[in-house]
């Protein structure tokens, strides 16, 4: 099922980014490149921000953004309303952020992940579906409530 999918980084992860472009357009993904474009520094929440935007507006069905760590991407991502991000180092992760979570960012990171794997991780996190049931559902709901968004 081909999908809108915003995808951006700062220079920590933009190797990653271009790859994951390439990936989900080969695809048939319609990929959204919120960038950065080059290895010069660049500040994260700029990039992160506009991608998680993107889902959080309806433009995008899921993100997928990339720093060093993923930590920071994250963090930011989760200021955006009815953003759900996850950072995940490993498949098993990202399944669970999916079925679990229903989270609709994926976060990396490029420093602590290998391609292989990286790349493991984005297509189990596009592929998983939330599992639907009732537990995880009414605690995705709380997560809104407590955070009013
Ligand atoms: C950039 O050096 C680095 O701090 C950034 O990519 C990220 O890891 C922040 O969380």
């Amino acid at each position: 099922m081909s999908r809108r999918i915003a995808v951006a980084a700062d220079h920590g992860g933009v190797d990653y980014k271009d790859r994951i472009v390439a990936l989900l357009r080969d695809a048939g993904h319609d990929v959204a490149d919120h960038g950065t474009h080059s290895a010069e520094p660049a500040d994260y929440p700029d990039y992160a921000h506009s991608a998680a935007e993107a889902v959080s507006s309806g433009d995008a069905d899921a993100g997928v953004i990339v720093c060093g760590s993923g930590i920071g991407v994250s963090i930011v991502a989760n200021k955006s309303k009815g953003v759900r991000a996850a950072n995940c180092l490993t498949a098993e992760m990202a399944r669970l952020a999916r079925e679990h979570n229903n989270a609709n960012v994926l976060t990396l990171g490029e420093r602590l992940v290998e391609w292989e794997t990286a790349r493991e991780i984005v297509l189990t996190f596009l592929t998983t579906p939330a599992s639907g049931d009732a537990r995880h559902t009414r605690r995705v709901e709380k997560i809104h409530d407590l955070t009013e968004c």
